[in-house]
């Protein structure tokens, strides 16, 4: 395994990643299966939009694990955060068949290596309480939970309409 800097031709299967495996750990697909389906296409959908948004913001930040075929097998996008000295990691993930040997730890550690050669000062990640890889992982690498926070979500149903006066 070797982690590298993105490609844009690697953009459909970091997406295909994606799909794999944000199915149990994403808030819009909660959302979803709350309160049916919402929008022109389904959480997965948007969340591959988000992937390549991450790509298009900050290419330079985002790291592809390959295997010895150069096939990308995990990534970790990044973003940073000048004004504040934060340097924000919004989303990674590997491959369900390559997990659990070191690679979404590797990534993990190749992103704070990025934020301290562009001068960050602290390293930012989020993960769900329904995520216990993440909140297993992110504290072995010295991250400290600083807050907890609760999503709402509120179906918008049609307005009843006012009877005839
Ligand atoms: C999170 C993710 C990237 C980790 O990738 P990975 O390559 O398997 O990670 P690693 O092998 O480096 O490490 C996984 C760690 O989690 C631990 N782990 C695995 N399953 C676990 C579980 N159910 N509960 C707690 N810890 C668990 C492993 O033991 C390992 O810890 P260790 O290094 O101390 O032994 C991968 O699971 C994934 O793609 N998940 C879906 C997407 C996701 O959750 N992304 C992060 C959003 S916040």
């Amino acid at each position: 395994m070797l982690i590298r800097l993105y490609l844009p031709e690697d953009l459909l299967r970091l997406q295909e990643i994606t799909a794999l495996t944000f199915g149990p750990v994403s808030i819009d697909r909660n959302m979803e299966q709350l309160l049916g389906e919402f929008g022109p296409s389904g959480w997965e959908a948007r969340k591959l939009v988000a992937i390549a948004l991450d790509c298009e913001l900050q290419p330079d930040g985002v790291f592809v694990a390959v295997d010895s075929a150069d096939r990308p097998i995990g990534y970790v996008t990044t973003r940073l955060q000048p004004a504040s000295g934060i340097g924000w990691i919004p989303n990674l993930a590997v491959d369900p068949a390559c997990q659990g040997q070191g690679i979404g730890r590797a990534l993990l550690e190749r992103a704070l290596e990025f934020f301290r050669e562009r001068g960050m000062e602290v390293a930012k990640i989020e993960t769900l309480e329904q995520n216990p890889i993440g909140q297993h992982l992110y504290p072995s690498l010295g991250f400290q939970e600083v807050a907890r926070q609760v999503h709402y979500a509120l179906k918008l149903l049609p307005a009843p309409t006012p009877p005839d006066t």
